[in-house]
């Protein structure tokens, strides 16, 4: 049977392809940048991540995108870039200070009238956005836990012929965990109940896990 993930490439082949394989744009930079200055961890997706998605959204061409967890911008700037002029997408991040931060490097970079940035808690401010509903993507990237309630919005929420990507599929290695650590279960517990909701919804045309260093989900629904 053909394997799932590439037989282990040797340096040279993996270097090739780093250099090769961008995301097209000097965001990383900038973020990166900002991320050193403040000592935090940086939490952003990878050049790789970025690339794809940004393939994704211009095939796709969505006017309207929601993302779940935004840090401090880098994958809604990917997918703002990569829309038509007169798309927008709404991105939801609970945390004040990377909203601020990212409300900044938006305004910096130009890309304010692409990017709504929401400061709320997804959980609860999600059926609010369902009153603007239909959506043509949404890229979940927040909280393992509550990926089951993101992707249920979603599959409401996404029009037909519309994109649902979920990063970190993957976790880190730590899918099935099963040890003590309480947080680290929820994460893993919800992950999975994620994924069996993604394998097996029929609203859903076509499936894909990608093998990005911590795995994106990609679902087109019917
Ligand atoms: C992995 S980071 C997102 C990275 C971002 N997508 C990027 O690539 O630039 C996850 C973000 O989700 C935010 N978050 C976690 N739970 C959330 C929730 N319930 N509602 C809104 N944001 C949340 C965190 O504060 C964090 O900034």
């Amino acid at each position: 049977m053909e394997k799932f993930y590439p037989e282990k490439l040797d340096e040279k082949t993996i270097e090739y392809f780093n250099k090769h394989i961008t995301d097209g744009n000097n965001i990383k930079e900038i973020i990166t940048k900002k991320i050193n200055e403040l000592g935090i961890k940086n939490i952003s997706i990878t050049e790789i991540d970025s690339n794809l998605i940004s393939l994704i959204t211009l095939i796709n061409k969505p006017k309207k995108v929601l993302e779940i967890g935004c840090f401090l911008g880098y994958s809604a700037i990917t997918i703002a870039k990569n829309m038509p002029e007169d798309g927008r997408i709404y991105a939801i991040e609970k945390n004040d200070q990377y909203t601020q931060i990212a409300l900044d490097i938006i305004k910096e970079i130009g890309f304010s009238n692409k990017i709504t940035v929401i400061n709320e808690d997804a959980i609860d401010y999600l059926p609010k956005l369902s009153k603007i509903s239909p959506f043509d993507m949404c890229f979940i990237d927040a909280d393992k836990e509550n990926y089951p309630t993101y992707f249920k919005w979603s599959i409401k929420n996404i029009k037909s012929g519309g994109v649902i990507i979920a990063h970190n599929v993957f976790l880190k290695g730590k899918l099935f965990y099963d040890g003590d650590d309480k947080e680290q279960n929820k994460k893993s517990r919800g992950m999975r109940e994620f994924l069996y909701n993604f394998f097996t919804e029929e609203k859903i045309m076509h499936r894909s896990i990608i093998p990005t260093p911590d795995g994106l989900a990609i679902a087109i629904l019917k």
